[in-house]
């Protein structure tokens, strides 16, 4: 099974891939989890990628191209993969094809702007093991504490009222032609449920 999840900044892609990863066996991944990895572990590389997501901006084609196709080339990713975020522009959607990667669905998780706003100001996530939580909507047992490493719980730096609007416009302008592009692989899922009922509704679109 190979998918791509898209949706705006913000719509729930992380919480969703990590769910279906889990439940179909496949590895999730997420170029903006490699792209911070990369940041924190302060390489030239990373210190580049860290000018484009501070000012919210997408990270040049060919960057991130060339990080997916050393990730797909990993063992775990013989049975399939979810790729979170990716590809995000046309011409990333065009690599994957001229390298011959066949998608079998795309799913679309459709949740609008002024909700996306709201829900960016309570992200946290733990900086060990990148699991996402929310204030209100997923909470950790303990406040402030990922669940699993027990470590303190932190900000995105992208999650800045300013940046995440920024976030949004690149979403629309270069992001959003990928629903056409990939108009009959598409499953649009109403991201403004509960996070278990959308994991419901994408297994059952992505197992037809
Ligand atoms: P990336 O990390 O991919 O950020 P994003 O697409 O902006 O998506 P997010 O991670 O912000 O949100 P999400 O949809 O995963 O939502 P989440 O599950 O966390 O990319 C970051 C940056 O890296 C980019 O800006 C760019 O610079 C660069 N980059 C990455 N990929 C790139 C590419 N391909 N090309 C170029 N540059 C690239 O949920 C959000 C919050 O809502 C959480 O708090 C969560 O708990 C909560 N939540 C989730 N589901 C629900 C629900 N159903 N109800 C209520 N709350 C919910």
């Amino acid at each position: 099974m190979k998918l791509i999840f898209l949706g705006a900044p913000g719509a729930g892609k992380g919480t969703q891939a990590a769910r279906i990863s889990a439940a179909l066996a496949v590895p999730a991944i997420s170029t903006g989890d490699i792209i911070r990895s990369a940041i924190k572990e302060g390489t030239p590389l990373g210190l580049e990628f860290k000018r484009y997501t501070d000012a919210g901006c997408l990270v040049p084609d060919d960057l991130v191209n060339a990080l997916v196709k050393e990730r797909l080339s990993k063992p775990d990713c013989v049975n399939g993969f979810i790729l979170d975020g990716f590809p995000r522009t046309i011409e990333q959607a065009k690599f994957l094809d001229e390298n011959g990667i066949e998608i079998d669905r795309v799913v679309d998780i459709e949740v609008s702007d002024d909700t996306i706003v709201k829900r960016m100001g309570g992200r946290r996530f733990c900086p060990r093991c990148q699991r996402t939580y929310h204030v209100l909507y997923n909470k950790p047992a303990e406040e402030g504490i990922c669940d699993t490493c027990k470590v303190e719980l932190c900000i995105r730096e992208d999650d800045k009222p300013e940046t995440v609007l920024h976030r949004l416009s690149v979403y629309h302008e270069q992001t959003e032609p990928l629903i056409a592009y990939y108009e009959k692989k598409l499953c649009p899922v109403d991201g403004t449920k509960s996070p278990e009922e959308i994991t419901e509704k994408i297994l059952e679109k992505v197992r037809v």
